[in-house]
């Protein structure tokens, strides 16, 4: 009798059929306002976040990013443990306050020389930088003289930032993400975002700043985020290495059909165009569709075609941020072609009370992004969740239901990679735990522990399953 696996496959054919494409990027990811800490060292200027988690009542505990990990004193210890568990890329952010901490246009030198020692010890560990250039922190001296995105004049200097960090790093950073989760930061900080949930139950989300702007302003910051995105992109292509690759990292309304039958995916693609119609499908197309205008109608933003030619800008990769579907589909026969499925009440859930799991997302989104915009290359740039995590009397963290969610979500990621979906890494949040924004410190996301009080870090369970699934390949 030969032997055979766990579940039914003759071993030797165990892990073959569940690897992914050669040179797939087994990555890590964190943000700067998450994990650095410093938060006025070395000329660095206050960020939005700086400011809102100074507020109180705005994040859990009174937690903030004054010390989170130390990673910025701390990061070459950081960097040899992403090499201990195997990441051959980090997804790092650069706090835009640290290179121009005041908008007088002068950048901080000792900003950017923080940001070269990283990427140097990285390249030393024989791991990718890949930079993204916002991840939520912009200058608060732009907030208070322009209102941030409000105003054309932030996009216009997100484009200066973006340019100069790429002349600066250009010789040894080759990929660039522009901005992470448009959706995210524009809703959650200048309305507050609402998020769909089981039971047809709502979550709202306010982030920094903290406005709460009507529905025709809300429109203009959209226009102004995927503008300076567009910005970024032209000078980098400008001013950065002639071998730069440039995209953004985008957590979409992502729509899935409930069944894998032609009709329902057609559905699920018409959803997922018109509902990202703000951001992905004008960043992809050039245009805003005729769906989304007419939603808006007097609350449109204002825009030129300039503009629309600009914020299209050619793009190497599409980064995708995917923890959850926001919502299921079914075809209908009216316009616009689908009607949304409401999560039941009994839906499974992760530990943050956002996260409802359905795994198969992380199949759907790459396949429908591609099917849509015919992307080149995709990057999974996020995806992970967060897990009561305690320290056991041996000194470990046995995270099992973080084991059982990479698990999942892997598989279906690698389901899309073998029909030829072109997904060429897969980034986990996070590296460690971290800062997460309004929840603070307990909501833990990383592959490796911290103890916020020691800062001590120690790798989870989960950590050693990453390593043996990037160097086999494989899902294990
Ligand atoms: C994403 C954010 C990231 C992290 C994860 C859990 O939306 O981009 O910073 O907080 O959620």
């Amino acid at each position: 009798m030969s032997a055979i696996t766990s579940d039914g496959r003759p071993v030797g054919h165990a892990s073959s059929n569940r690897t992914f494409p050669d040179g797939f990027r087994w990555g890590v990811a964190t943000a700067a306002y998450q994990v650095e800490g410093a938060w006025d060292e070395d000329g660095k200027g206050q960020s939005i976040w700086d400011t809102f988690a100074h507020t109180p009542g705005k994040v859990a505990h009174g937690d903030t990013g004054d010390v989170a990990n130390d990673h910025y004193h701390r990061y070459a210890e950081d960097i040899a443990l992403m090499r201990s568990i195997g990441a051959n890329a980090y997804r790092f952010s650069i706090a835009w306050p640290r290179i121009f901490p005041e908008d007088s246009g002068q950048p901080n030198k000792a900003g950017l020389d923080f940001y070269s020692c990283l990427v140097d010890e990285l390249l030393a560990a024989g791991i990718e930088p890949f930079a993204t250039l916002y991840h939520w922190d912009s200058p608060q001296t732009l907030q208070d003289k322009h209102g941030g995105w409000q105003s054309k004049e932030v996009s216009k200097a997100f484009g200066e930032y973006a340019g100069y960090v790429a002349e600066r790093l250009g010789d040894r950073v080759k990929r660039y993400f522009t901005i992470n989760e448009f959706r995210s930061f524009v809703e959650s900080g200048y309305q507050g975002l609402n998020v769909p949930m089981p039971g047809g139950k709502t979550l709202h989300v306010a982030g920094a700043p903290g406005l709460e702007l009507s529905d025709g302003e809300l429109n203009q910051v959209r226009h102004h985020a995927v503008l300076g995105h567009g910005l970024a992109v032209q000078a980098i292509r400008a001013r950065g290495p002639a071998d730069a690759k440039v995209g953004f990292a985008e957590n979409g309304h992502w729509a899935i059909p409930a069944l894998d039958t032609p009709e329902y995916v057609a559905a699920a693609q018409t959803a997922t165009r018109e509902m990202n119609a703000d951001f992905l499908t004008v960043m992809l197309e050039g245009h805003y569709t005729d769906g989304y205008l007419d939603r808006a109608g007097r609350d449109a933003p204002s825009f030129t075609d300039d503009e629309l030619r600009t914020i299209s800008s050619a793009l190497d990769f599409t980064g995708i941020d995917v923890y959850r579907p926001h919502i299921y589909v079914q075809p209908s026969g009216e316009p616009p072609g689908y009607r949304t499925i409401p999560f039941s009440a009994s839906h499974p859930k992760m530990h943050s009370e956002w996260h409802v799991l359905s795994p198969e997302v992380l199949y759907w989104v790459p396949r429908l992004v591609q099917s849509l915009w015919g992307t080149p290359s995709i990057y999974t740039t996020e995806n992970g969740c967060s897990a009561l995590d305690e320290i056991a009397e041996d000194g470990q963290v046995y995270d099992t239901d973080r084991l059982m969610f990479l698990r999942a979500n892997l598989e279906q990621l690698q389901r899309a990679t073998s029909k030829g979906v072109p997904v060429d890494g897969y980034f986990h949040w996070s590296a460690q735990d971290n800062l997460e924004w309004n929840w603070g410190f307990g909501s833990r996301f990383g592959l490796t522990y911290v103890d916020f009080e020691t800062l001590e870090r120690t790798p989870k369970l989960s950590a050693t399953w990453f390593r043996e699934a990037a160097r086999r390949n494989a899902v294990v």
